[in-house]
């Protein structure tokens, strides 16, 4: 089997690595990949939003089956595109990937389903988001309506903020089109919990929880990333946690789906917080999650490709989707500076024992070497019977790989050890 993966991060090499597994697979092309992930795939140019490109190579190399991993081709309708071709995909419809490409429709979505979340106003008159924000409970959280590549949620300490963050998205336009409207949400708090789950539209299968660490610096300080490692699975999410979840979130989000005529099928990500009046829904994303992937995958004991052909032939509920009971921690490496600004094209040195269990987010080859090509560069990922086992493995790794003005985390996983002697 010929398959293609659209995406070119750490997401990508982990879900690429798992699919490798399946003897069927004869060839992995990444569209566009990564220098890392050239090792595992075939990497082709064609970025993951040019989707009359991605169409056009995946009908002359013949895919059999195609894995859409970022949100920006799936709500710009790359499945629909493909499917039209005739060629099945892993990854929601456009009309489905809403879900996370419009917060207004999926903040209506929990209210008209009593899906639990933060109470909100959705405003587009910039004059009354001003005006509502003058009363409204401090902190306070704004949420540009569409995609903003992570960076679209402010939490408003003072009243001051709560303005600037609304004038910088409504009349700066600093998210583009993104910002035309905009979520004034409670502040919630508690614990959160990443839950990845298969669906076929009909089945849902959760996979085992994660937890990420979005702030830069150790002790949840410093500015907000894509994420600085994660642990799975999440301490915080016990079984009595998971039934709650399944019974007021999961399945109920499948159904509103279906009843609005928009089923969703691929992986639903729920960002959830467990807050003292129960688990509520901060977002959803309409793909897996980066880095939680890269802890998830790894544990997964089935066959990657076999699960997600089951969620597009609506066969999930036969499917088995089983995890190891273990632990993963995935540590990032980055450049220094990010996310803000930072240095490329360091090269990267680490030994080949290790090469396997290393996800490259951004690297370039060149002249053979690898160099840093992002501000993210390397999840490092290790699993162990235990928490405290898989930090100190991951941790380990990461003292055998180099390259200039690196830096990570210290504390990944800390909170959660703490969090799982206490349970
Ligand atoms: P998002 O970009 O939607 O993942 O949001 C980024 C982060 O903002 C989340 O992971 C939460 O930590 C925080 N956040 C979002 N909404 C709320 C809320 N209503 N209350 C408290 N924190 C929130
Ligand atoms: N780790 C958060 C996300 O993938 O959106």
């Amino acid at each position: 089997m010929k398959l293609m993966v659209v995406g070119g991060g750490g997401r990508e090499h982990a879900i690429i690595k798992k699919l490798k597994q399946n003897p069927n697979v004869t060839r992995i092309y990444a569209l566009p990949g990564n220098g890392g992930i050239a090792k595992d795939a075939m990497c082709i140019p064609i970025g993951a939003k040019d989707i009359d490109g991605i169409v056009r190579f995946a009908v002359n190399n013949g895919i059999d089956y195609a894995v859409v991993a970022p949100d920006d081709p799936l709500v710009l309708g790359c499945v629909d595109a493909l499917e039209a071709e005739g060629i099945p995909c892993f990854g929601p419809r456009a009309n489905a990937a809403i879900i996370e490409g419009s917060k207004v429709f999926s903040k209506n979505l929990m209210k008209k389903y009593g899906i639990p979340t933060a109470r909100y106003e959705v405003f587009t008159d910039m004059e009354k988001a001003l005006a509502y924000v003058k009363t409204a409970p401090i902190p306070t959280v704004i949420k540009a309506d569409g995609l903003a590549l992570g960076k679209g949620v402010i939490i408003a300490g003072t009243r001051g903020e709560a303005e600037d963050a609304i004038r910088e998205m409504m009349q700066d336009h600093k998210f583009g089109k993104s910002g035309d409207q905009v979520v004034i949400e409670e502040f919630l708090t508690g614990p959160e919990v990443s839950v990845l789950a298969f669906t076929d539209g009909k089945t849902v299968k959760p996979m085992v929880s994660s937890m990420d660490h979005k702030r830069a610096g150790d002790n949840d300080t410093g500015l907000n990333t894509g994420g600085m490692g994660t642990v799975a699975p999440n301490p915080y999410y016990t079984p009595d946690v998971a039934d709650v979840c399944m019974k007021t979130i999961f399945l109920p989000t499948i159904a509103a789906m279906n009843a609005e005529g928009r089923t969703f099928k691929g992986c639903l990500y729920f960002g959830l917080m467990i807050t003292p009046d129960g688990p509520k829904v901060i977002e959803y994303n309409c793909r897996f999650g980066d880095p939680e992937t890269q802890v998830v995958l790894p544990l997964l004991e089935s066959d990657l490709l076999t699960v997600m052909q089951a969620t597009t032939n609506g066969t999930l509920a036969e499917t088995e989707v089983k995890f190891r009971d273990a632990h993963a921690c995935c540590v990032i490496m980055a450049s220094a500076g990010y996310p803000v600004s930072y240095g490329k094209g360091y090269e990267i040195t680490m030994p080949d024992d290790i090469a396997d269990s290393v996800y490259v987010a951004g690297a370039a080859e060149k002249d053979g070497r690898l160099v840093t090509s992002g501000g993210r560069v390397l999840g490092v990922t290790a699993v162990a019977d235990s928490l405290s086992e898989a930090i100190d493995a991951a941790y380990g790794k990461v003292s055998r790989i180099h390259f200039d003005n690196q830096f990570c985390r210290r504390d990944i996983g800390q909170r959660a050890l703490k969090a799982g002697k206490e349970n």
